[in-house]
């Protein structure tokens, strides 16, 4: 069994990693970004993968690197580290230079909160935004919030860039209340390769190759109790990404617990777990038996499940699946798609068109947005919202009267 302290991390100098706007958004793993690159591709599409999250719940969130006609576009920033800057400019010196930085979502915090640093490291960059950002407790500006107007275009509203390589289709809008959910997916027509940010999401029950730089979020969570010291194998390994999967998609799965406060303090007294990495031994969490095989419904073993996330689902489109049958439909008469490219998760996973017609029809046929099982957080959740007026009963009604055609 290994102390926390034991545990092998590939070391980059931090300088490297720095992302000195955490505070921002104050996600895991804070003010030290690593970044994956990731082929994806050969020759067209390339990611690089940090992590992001809240209390070692950390998920890989990627950003799609797409060769365009004499240069390359950016789908979804990411912190501009020295490490991926330097990334970048590999690429930039095989490929051509950034000419276009694309934030493809209106709502998507953690694809956002970095577009202003990383448009600042390319200045010649055109940007291209979602129709409708907003920002949360006040509605700024994009100029306020760092975002250069003079260089910044707003996706099929003004336009859509590089035509010639790629072709934009539209999810939503919807009204969430706070703000409006679209994102608008890019599939680009040499690598036949299906961009998108939220809509859908690949998860294979290998945790991603970002742990390998450092497993202490999986091993945190392959514990059973506070007290139990950080052990290193394969299987806490995979363990540990199966908790975080559920996490991450119901938030709070149906089969955990949170154990009463004075037993999670005494077990926080344990030696060896006094120090920040483990959070002071404090793991306020119980898995009760059968939390596997809730886990094991989201993840392929051989390769990954292509779903729509259940916090989409159920926070976003629960009065909507027809929206997102709408969106499936225009994907279908894609000819020649053939990947799908994630900002979460796997990539590139298989994504043909009869793939593309069993996923449809497989969601048209189910219970959209349940609240059985794992799904009753995120019912009454959505409930409550609901109950106060917080989030719409029609969705789709502020925006009926006008041309949503792109
Ligand atoms: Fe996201």
């Amino acid at each position: 069994m290994a102390n926390q302290s034991e545990i092998k991390v590939k070391k980059e100098p931090y300088s490297n990693q720095s992302w000195p706007w955490w505070p921002l958004l104050p996600l895991y793993p804070y003010g030290r970004r690593r970044t994956v690159f990731e082929e994806l591709i050969p020759g067209n599409i390339w990611g690089f993968q940090q992590l992001q999250g809240l209390y070692y719940v950390a998920v890989p969130v990627r950003l799609t690197v797409v060769k365009v006609s004499n240069g390359l576009m950016l789908i979804n920033p990411l912190p501009p580290t020295s490490e991926l800057l330097r990334g970048l400019s590999a690429l930039e010196k095989q490929y051509g230079p950034v000419l276009t930085i694309v934030l493809p979502t209106a709502s998507g915090l953690e694809h956002k909160i970095s577009l202003p640093a990383l448009a600042r490291s390319f200045p010649k960059a055109d940007l291209w935004v979602c129709p409708g950002q907003w920002s949360f407790p006040f509605a700024l500006p994009l100029d306020w919030l760092g975002v250069p107007k003079s260089r910044t275009k707003v996706l099929l509203d003004q336009g859509l860039p590089h035509q010639e390589t790629c072709s934009w289709i539209s999810l939503g809008p919807l009204d969430i209340g706070l703000g409006r959910f679209q994102e608008v997916a890019c599939f680009h027509k040499p690598s036949r390769a299906l961009m998108v940010t939220d809509a859908l999401i690949g998860i294979e029950s290998k945790p991603p190759e970002l742990f390998d730089l450092d497993p202490t979020p999986l091993l945190f969570h392959a514990r059973d109790r506070g007290d139990q010291l950080f052990e290193d194998s394969p299987q806490m390994r995979k363990k540990g990404w199966a908790r975080l999967v559920l996490f991450a998609s119901f938030l709070r799965p149906k089969l955990l617990e949170i154990p009463p406060l004075l037993d999670v303090i005494r077990n926080s007294f344990k030696p060896g777990l006094r120090n920040a990495k483990a959070h002071f031994g404090l793991f306020p969490f119980t898995w009760k038996e059968g939390w596997e095989i809730s886990a094991s419904n989201l993840m392929g073993d051989k390769k990954p499940l292509i779903q729509v996330a259940p916090v989409l689902e159920r926070l976003v489109f629960p009065r909507a699946k027809q929206s997102f049958i709408k969106w499936l439909d225009e994907l279908i008469r894609i000819k020649g798609i053939r990947w799908l490219v994630p900002a979460h998760f796997s990539a590139p996973i298989e994504f043909r068109t009869g793939q593309v017609k069993r996923l449809r029809n497989r969601i048209n046929n189910s219970r959209w947005a349940t609240g059985e099982g794992d799904w009753g957080f995120l019912d009454t959740l959505d409930n409550t919202l609901l109950k106060r007026g917080v989030v719409p009963s029609d969705p789709l009604e502020a925006f009926k009267d006008q041309d949503l055609q792109g």
